[in-house]
């Protein structure tokens, strides 16, 4: 079966993957041997998610992917943003959900969007996708389930939060299930165009 590597060390999201993705033999970091942090430096979700996938690339030599994600707030001027996994200055998922509802207090507007960028190095040339799930930042926690921000946002067209949504609907609407979804497309066609090269 082909192989792919998961450039993350996040449970939650190496969880949601697994269960988009089929025909393909995931192979995590633990998988590979690789028991470090990569860094993501930078300021845009692309180039993170580029440091991510390259990191690992030159440490394995396998295809792999990334993904670079966070939650963007519009009252707070995008924020969290890239720095979603750590804004409170810990790594800690309450502190910095908590963060986010304390500077939203006295704020009218609500409106927030997950926004996810995979990068794909694949037989040696690099290719992105993009998934965006708008929603609003509810007042207070609800749910168990999901990682991250999800007890707090509601996505458009639902009641429920991340945290309270089984995680098949998650995926359905995510901005990580459809830059996943686009992914998958992208290597569904180029497994086929392979095989039938061969026969
Ligand atoms: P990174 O992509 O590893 O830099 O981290 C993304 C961070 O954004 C996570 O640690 C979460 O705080 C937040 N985040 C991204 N996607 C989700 C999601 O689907 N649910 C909840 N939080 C998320």
């Amino acid at each position: 079966m082909t192989e792919l590597v998961i450039a993350s060390n996040n449970e939650g999201k190496i969880l949601e993957i697994r269960a988009m993705i089929e025909d393909i033999e995931l192979l995590s970091l633990k998988d590979i041997g690789f028991d470090r942090e990569i860094p993501e430096p930078y300021f845009t979700f692309e180039e993170n998610a580029m440091a991510k996938a390259s990191a690992i690339h030159a440490y394995c030599g396998k295809n792999v992917f990334a993904d670079d994600s966070g939650i963007c707030v519009n009252a707070l001027n995008g924020a969290p943003g890239v720095i979603s996994a750590h804004y409170s200055g810990t790594r800690d998922d309450e502190q910095n959900l908590q963060k986010v509802l304390q500077e939203l207090r006295d704020k009218e507007d609500r409106s927030a969007y997950y926004k996810a960028v995979i990068c794909l190095i694949w037989d040696e040339e690099t290719y992105f996708f993009e998934g965006v799930c708008e929603g609003t930042i509810i007042e207070e926690k609800r749910g168990k389930g999901g990682f991250g921000y999800d007890p707090i946002f509601v996505p458009k067209g639902y009641k429920e939060t991340f945290g309270e949504l089984p995680l098949s609907i998650k995926n359905s609407i995510s901005h990580r299930g459809k830059a996943i979804e686009k992914m998958v497309h992208f290597l569904k066609e180029r497994i086929e165009a392979n095989n039938t090269a061969l026969f």
